[in-house]
């Protein structure tokens, strides 16, 4: 049981479901280009078509309303509402505006991420995150998008997962725009989003009245493997925060968190990268540490630790340890007890939990239905998980990811994660075992 204010929600991403990449003067993306490199994405699909919610969004909004949830958090894709001369693109707009309309006449709240990932080409080719107006062109497109919601969106999250976009964009390179980052590039990169965030909470709360404003990292928090043993828990917490200049420094937690909530980076940063550092002043941490109202995260596994001759070790997954249909999914329902302590010991702001969801093998039964048990016994041990820590810190609210089965970037259209199937030969909508599930759980609580 959750307290009768907690939010249960679904989300989804632009790219992910929209389709109609050409539609209205949409610019294209860098997930555009990148979807037509060979090798790029597994099953060799792109999100030309995806859920057409471009086209099926009212269907979608039924399937919300239908569900019970309050909340729906979607992005905007930046390519559909500015145009390549940095003017804003009526059409598109429309489109997000008709979209909440919806939303609101079923008592849904839209929660508002700015940007999930599909930087329009035109800027990416100015450098991206490397270009040391970005902040500007960001604080713009916020501009433009918040005046155009206003009165129908105030709760808006500005960036999803800078570690992906930074680490899996830049330096593993299996993201778009695929392009490697030495130390001294991640930083500056690393930076100036930081600066996006900071200007794009700057001009929604000059335009939003009693707008609530986040960003949303993900992380794979450290576990104690003894529960009991309060040593290792503290010693798992710092792994958590930890800053090293390892090959992975962008995919980690404070480097992003510690500016935004704390005020500056971690102290680690200024001495593992001290020969490195870009250009930081006392007006961009000002900038950058304006204040939010929530903690989100994005959540999906963790790791387990225990003490092996006196050291913190990281204990290697079993052969057959429970996982979904993607290598980096194992099934650790704990990840949402000490990741929100973790976090909320660390930055004390109130948590919601942006993203968390299952990806199974889901096929259509000779039944017509989608049955998966694998998806909704993941959820519910999650949410227990997350409920035994809402007795002890602040949790506001979850987010299924997510709503529709999706292009699931470089794995594509193959991996599942929805609520509802799509069937992607006729684009029909199937609502899965689990929708019927979460459904009945946001009526028990
Ligand atoms: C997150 C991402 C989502 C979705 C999900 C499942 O990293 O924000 O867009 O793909 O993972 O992999």
């Amino acid at each position: 049981m959750f307290n009768k204010n907690f939010i249960f929600g679904v989300s989804t991403a632009s790219y992910q479901i929209e389709g109609y990449t050409k539609a209205d003067g949409r610019c294209p993306s860098v997930w555009d280009e990148f979807t037509k490199i060979k090798g790029k994405i597994a099953d060799s699909t792109n999100g030309d078509k995806a859920c057409e919610s471009y086209i099926k969004y009212k269907e979608d909004v039924e399937a919300i309303a239908e569900l019970g949830v309050k909340a729906y958090r979607f992005s905007i894709a930046w390519g559909r509402v500015i145009d390549e001369n940095n003017k804003p693109n009526q059409k598109g707009l429309d489109y997000y505006i008709i979209l909440c309309k919806e939303l609101k006449k079923r008592g849904i709240t839209p929660y508002v991420t700015l940007y999930h990932w599909d930087m329009p080409v035109w800027l990416d080719k100015l450098g991206g995150f490397l270009c040391d107006d970005i902040s500007d062109y960001f604080e713009h497109y916020t501009d433009v998008v918040t005046k155009a919601l206003n009165g129908l969106v105030k709760d808006y999250i500005t960036i999803n997962e800078p570690q992906c976009i930074l680490f899996a964009g830049h330096r593993a390179c299996y993201h778009a725009p695929g392009t490697y980052y030495d130390n001294k590039d991640m930083l500056h990169a690393i930076h100036n989003l930081l600066k996006c965030h900071g200007k794009a909470l700057r001009a929604i709360r000059k335009n939003v009245k009693n707008s609530t404003v986040g960003f949303a990292p993900c992380s794979r928090p450290a576990i104690p493997q003894d529960p009991n043993n309060k040593e290792l828990e503290k010693l798992c917490y710092e792994k958590y925060f930890e800053l090293t200049d390892d090959e992975e420094f962008a995919n980690t937690v404070s480097i992003y968190s510690d500016p935004v909530f704390l005020g500056d980076y971690p102290k680690a940063y200024y001495e593992v990268f001290k020969d490195i550092l870009p250009k930081i002043t006392k007006e961009d941490l000002e900038l950058i540490s304006q204040p939010v109202d929530y903690i989100y995260q994005n959540y999906y596994s963790g790791n387990y630790y225990d003490l092996v001759d006196g050291k913190l070790t990281k204990l290697p997954f079993h052969a057959g340890f429970p996982e979904g249909n993607v290598d980096w999914l194992q099934v650790v329902p704990e990840t949402l007890y000490y990741g929100p302590k973790f976090l909320y010991q660390r930055y004390k702001k109130p948590i919601i939990i942006s993203e968390n969801g299952f990806c199974n093998n889901d096929v259509i039964s000779l039944d017509g239905k989608v049955h998966d048990p694998e998806r909704i016994d993941y959820i519910n041990r999650y949410m227990l998980e997350l409920e035994r820590v809402s007795k002890e810190i602040d949790v506001r609210g979850y987010f299924v990811w997510s709503l529709l089965d999706n292009f699931e970037w470089s794995y594509g259209l193959k991996k599942r994660f929805g609520l509802i199937y799509i069937d992607y030969r006729n684009g029909n909508r199937i609502k899965k075992d689990s929708y019927y599930w979460y459904k009945d759980l946001i009526k028990k609580d």
